[in-house]
């Protein structure tokens, strides 16, 4: 039997290896010859001497963190302080779950994916402000895709759906059974509400606000600062666009700082919106004019899904 498990959680199981500095050094097994570790970042061991390491940090792993027994795990998954994972999860190869993570009950976390990470922040950010957050909380029934990278203080609600490689930072909430698409940044103070389609690669700003059904095509960009970095002046203005609910908006679109694009609103293929769009109306080109209303049959009321 080999086992994997963190350098940490290794020391911490009081087994008789040396400590190291660097705690995020994922150790694939256990051996009880200490001297033999000196400088090595990957140890291995099998047998009766790793079944007895894997009982004692499984057993400090639940004790620590309140770990249903039905939970599956891949490999070299490193799961840090104060973390509650629910019963019938699946965790994939590689996944790294930090402090005060909440995972709720049937969810499934691919390969890879960094969960609860804490955000860094760049010298010249002018949004990210460095303090305590509340911890990441994952609903019920949740999937996550592999190489996604989601924040402390962000908070999806059940039976969302996040695609591979999307990045979700802090202060976000995602609404129940919205799905955010492959590839997809959600940046940080962000409200997404439920029922939402989010579709590949696009580019949520900070500050912005999705509301219930509303639907973004691939490639679509938000922004919020009409000064492009320069001035003090911008960070009293700073302000993605806001949707309301129903709005629609076609592939690789551009909506410009503050715009609201009204409920139930359609912004063409291509479009940049530069003023706030009326309820049910398409609008379309560079600038953005009005092109029709949204056809009778297109309208949200009239869709089979919506439970308004
Ligand atoms: C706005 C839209 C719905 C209009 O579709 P439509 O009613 O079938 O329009 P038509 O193809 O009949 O085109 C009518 C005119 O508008 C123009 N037009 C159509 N879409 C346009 C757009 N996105 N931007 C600018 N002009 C556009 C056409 O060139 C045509 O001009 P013309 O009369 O001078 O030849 C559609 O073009 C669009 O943008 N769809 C979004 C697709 C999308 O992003 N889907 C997301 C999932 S992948």
């Amino acid at each position: 039997m080999m086992i994997d498990t963190s350098w940490r959680e290794l020391v911490e199981s009081k087994w008789n290896v040396l400590a190291d500095a660097d705690e995020e050094k994922i150790v694939s097994g256990v051996f009880n010859h200490p001297k033999s570790l000196e400088g090595m970042d990957n140890i291995y061991v099998d047998g009766k001497a790793a079944e007895k390491i894997a009982k004692i940090i499984n057993k400090r792993r639940k004790d620590m963190n309140r770990i249903d027994e039905n939970v599956e795990f891949g490999k070299n998954v490193i799961i840090k302080d104060d973390v509650e994972i629910a019963k019938n999860v699946k965790i994939g190869h590689n996944v790294v779950i930090h402090s005060g993570v909440r995972i709720g009950e049937g969810s499934v976390i691919s390969d890879n994916t960094v969960l609860g990470k804490v955000p860094f922040k760049a010298k010249a950010s002018e949004t990210t402000k460095i303090r305590e957050l509340p911890p990441l909380v994952i609903g019920k029934y949740i999937t996550i895709g592999a190489n996604c990278v989601i924040y402390k203080g962000a908070n999806l609600e059940d039976y969302v759906f996040v695609g591979d490689l999307a990045s979700i930072r802090e202060d976000v909430q995602i609404g129940e059974y919205t799905i955010i698409g492959r590839g997809v940044t959600v940046e940080n103070k962000t409200i997404i509400g439920k029922h939402v389609k989010i579709e590949s690669e696009a580019y949520i700003t900070a500050i912005s606000t999705i509301e219930d059904y509303c639907f973004i095509a691939p490639e679509v960009a938000f922004s919020n600062d009409n000064y492009l970095a320069r001035t003090k002046e911008r960070s009293k203005h700073f302000k993605g666009p806001t949707l309301k609910k129903g709005a629609r908006i076609g592939v690789n679109a551009t909506i410009l700082p503050g715009i609201t694009i009204g409920e139930d609103a359609l912004v063409a293929a291509g479009a940049v919106v530069t003023k706030d769009v009326p309820p049910k109306v398409i609008v379309a080109g560079v600038p953005a004019k009005y092109f029709r209303d949204v056809p009778e049959d297109q309208l949200l009321e009239n869709q089979d899904f919506y439970e308004g």
